[in-house]
């Protein structure tokens, strides 16, 4: 395969020829980048990513597993962290108008998407809000050596693994064919997905946030779903912003669980017919939003197979779902 894209320099192509591929779930191939699979674009930007980055100690990392909540998460950071510049009750709020994504920038798809225009992040409104899918042992240098905080999210592997698969064949170029459950499936259990394995993932995150309980919080889409009240009470806390009883009074807390809700941003017209970039329409981040939907779609061998490798992968490390 001849990698041909401007976005790639033609270093960053030499080095991206000579790892281990395997065939991708949205494209040709996947490549096994200092650890993980991704996509070249994704691996030219972490790349640039890397080499520039200078964290700030007041800056916010949205990290997590792609499928797990990131949109949900980058919503409640971005709302609880600007809410004394947007009130959540302030109708033109910028939830209501941008989809969370182009609030909290990815390092991989926006940040640093051109490896031959670095932006000049330095006068940026602090704190200065990112995301990223970046395993934590390759975030940049500066990342983990200053006090900057990540907030970091996942999922339980089996509706990662269906809402994945279903993202997947939404926003795959028409000029693949769709990718069958079942392989998709053997990739996932393989490790064979963006950013995965997704227990390396994990586990990278759970163990920092073990060791460092004050730079990394880890979060899982199933505890934000039961008591979202709660989750979001600990991530402001966590951030150094924590809600005061007169906000808890007015509503405050309650307004941006409303604000970030699924129901609530999936009718937003941004969010029905806008588009992230010339990547995908907003419309396919917003999809059932339920726990438990891989049940009408894993088979009961499936199911033991998934479980088999958790574990594996994740028995004894402490991280349960
Ligand atoms: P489903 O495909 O199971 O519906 P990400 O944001 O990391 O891409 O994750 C997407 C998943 O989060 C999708 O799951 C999507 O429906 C769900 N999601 C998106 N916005 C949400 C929100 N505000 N609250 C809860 N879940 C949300």
């Amino acid at each position: 395969e001849v990698i041909e894209d401007d976005k790639i320099s033609q270093q960053s192509t030499e080095l991206i020829l000579s790892l281990p591929r395997e065939k991708g779930w949205r494209t040709p191939y996947v490549y096994l980048f200092q650890g993980f699979w991704c996509q070249p674009h994704e691996i030219q930007a972490i790349i640039t990513f890397q080499k520039h980055f200078q964290a700030k100690d007041s800056d916010v990392l949205v990290a997590t597993v792609p499928k797990s909540g990131t949109t949900w998460l980058k919503a409640l950071t971005f709302a609880t962290v600007s809410r004394h510049n947007f009130s959540s009750f302030n109708k033109n709020h910028p939830l209501l108008n941008f989809n969370p994504h182009d609030l909290v920038p990815f390092f991989e798809y926006t940040v640093y998407d051109k490896h031959d225009k670095v932006p000049d992040l330095s006068n940026m409104h602090e704190p200065r809000l990112f995301g990223t899918h970046v395993p934590f042992a390759s975030l940049s240098k500066s990342i983990k050596e200053s006090n900057c905080k990540v907030i970091y999210i996942c999922r339980n592997p089996f509706d990662t693994f269906i809402s994945s698969w279903f993202f997947a064949n939404k926003i795959k170029p028409g000029s693949l064919p769709t990718l069958a459950l079942d392989e998709a499936f053997e990739m996932y259990c393989k490790g064979v997905v963006g950013f995965g394995p997704f227990w390396t993932h994990m586990l990278g995150y759970w163990k920092e946030s073990i060791e460092k309980p004050n730079k990394v919080l880890f979060l899982m889409y199933e505890d934000l779903k039961g008591d979202i009240n709660f989750h979001l009470k600990r991530v402001a806390e966590f951030l150094g912003c924590p809600f005061t009883l007169e906000e808890e009074n007015r509503g405050v807390i309650e307004n941006i669980i409303k604000l970030c809700s699924f129901q609530k941003m999936k009718e937003l017209e941004v969010n029905k017919s806008g588009t992230f970039g010339r990547n995908f329409e907003n419309k396919f981040l917003f999809r059932k939003g339920e726990i438990g939907d891989w049940v009408n779609y894993l088979s009961p061998s499936m199911a033991q197979k998934l479980t088999k490798v958790m574990e594996d992968k994740l028995g004894g490390s402490g991280l349960t779902f």
